[in-house]
């Protein structure tokens, strides 16, 4: 087996192997767990189409493991579909010794992890990430949780998987706009590793001349090393939250009535825009990273302006954000290309300016 066809991070407390080549290694990994309180297999119904198929097909000692298929989608991360996976484990004998295998993308894993955290005060669970946000960034970091009362990740715990198999092969029956949405996930690490991950990202003209598998392992190498330094995100590991600011409130209005509909990675695209802007302006990015990193985001993704006279709906959205005082919003911006800084304050007048040099830098 060469190197790159199964690769091992081993920066954290559990091994996260990625590569086409994994499955000898998980096959490994999974029989004392088989032989001894069993594996669960927590699909979704596309992963359990797409996806459950590979999985027997190269580890057929799976095929009389239990299988509970949820609905795909943010909705199945609920406290209704939490009891649902606790009520099967319990019907199909899971004890403190059986294992829960996530097969699936960041919804799947989410919810799975928060589940068998839970179910008898905790029994181990192993991510498979099938979708590019999932492989780039949620089965690592050990976040896991459900949405309450309309809350995005309003409950849950950090409960480290037991490892992480990666399986790029997955991503080929992923559709565009999910294969998109990882691609904001990736340009942001990049973004903030810097050094030779950001150089090679730069090269890249678009999705389809993209080395996927190499982008991947940089981003989850990056954030393991982001993990062990600040594993409870209260330092560190902030970072990630680049571009998220803006983009969850661009995300968040635009399931207002009237509003123009967005996909999650445009929203975190533009949001990072605006942010480079606001990095350049206030943390002292010099300008030709902004514009280096405006272009790069504008080579994957196509994206439209935003209406001004939404910018009041977003201001509100943002000043909810836990993160804020009244007057000032708190961003996770960058100095450089490669060096975040944490907790930056900007003004409402700040925040317009982004916005405008947003629907002025992409040119439409
Ligand atoms: N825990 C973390 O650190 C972390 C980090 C980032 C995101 N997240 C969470 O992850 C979720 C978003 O992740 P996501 O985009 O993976 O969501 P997802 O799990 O809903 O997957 C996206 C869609 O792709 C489908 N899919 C997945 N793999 C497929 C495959 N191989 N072939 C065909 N279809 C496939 C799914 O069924 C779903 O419809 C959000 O809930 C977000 O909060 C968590």
């Amino acid at each position: 087996v060469k190197q790159e066809q199964c690769v091992k991070i081993d920066i954290l407390d559990y091994p996260v192997f990625a590569g086409p080549e994994i499955w000898d290694e998980f096959d490994a990994f999974i029989n004392p767990g088989l032989k001894a309180g069993g594996v669960f297999i927590l699909t979704d119904v596309n992963t359990v189409k797409y996806c459950l198929p590979v999985l027997l097909e190269h580890v057929p000692s799976l095929n009389n493991s239990p299988l509970l298929s949820i609905p795909a989608g943010e909705a199945s991360k609920s406290i209704e579909k939490v009891e649902e996976i606790w009520a099967w484990l319990m019907e199909g004998g899971a004890g403190r010794d059986s294992l829960l295998l996530n097969l699936g993308g960041g919804v799947v894993s989410d919810t799975g992890g928060f589940a068998a955290a839970t179910y008898k005060r905790g029994i181990q669970h192993v991510n498979i990430p099938t979708s590019l946000i999932g492989q780039a960034d949620a089965a690592v970091g050990g976040k896991t949780g459900i949405n309450v009362a309309g809350v995005k990740n309003l409950v849950g715990l950090f409960t480290d998987p037991s490892a992480v198999f990666i399986f790029p092969g997955f991503l080929e029956t992923l559709p565009l706009t999910h294969i998109t949405s990882g691609f904001a996930e990736i340009i942001k690490s990049a973004a903030l590793a810097g050094e030779k991950f950001w150089i090679d990202l730069n090269k890249v003209n678009g999705i389809d001349d993209a080395p996927v598998n190499q982008l991947i392992l940089a981003a989850v190498g990056f954030k393991c090393s982001l993990i062990k330094q600040d594993p409870y995100d209260l330092s560190a590991r902030k970072a990630l939250n680049f571009g998220h600011t803006i983009g969850h409130a661009l995300e968040s209005i635009s399931f207002l009535p009237g509003n123009m509909v967005i996909t999650h990675g445009e929203a975190v695209a533009a949001g990072m825009i605006c942010e480079a802007f606001l990095s350049h302006f206030l943390a002292g990015m010099p300008e030709k990273e902004l514009d280096e990193l405006s272009s790069v985001i504008l080579r994957f993704f196509d994206l439209q302006p935003i209406n001004p006279e939404t910018a009041g709906q977003l201001i509100n959205v943002m000043n909810h954000d836990k993160k804020n005082d009244r007057e000032r919003v708190l961003f996770s911006l960058l100095e450089r290309i490669g060096k975040p800084v944490l907790n930056e304050p900007a003004g409402i007048e700040d925040i317009f300016r982004s916005l405008e040099f947003y629907n002025h830098r992409i040119g439409k």
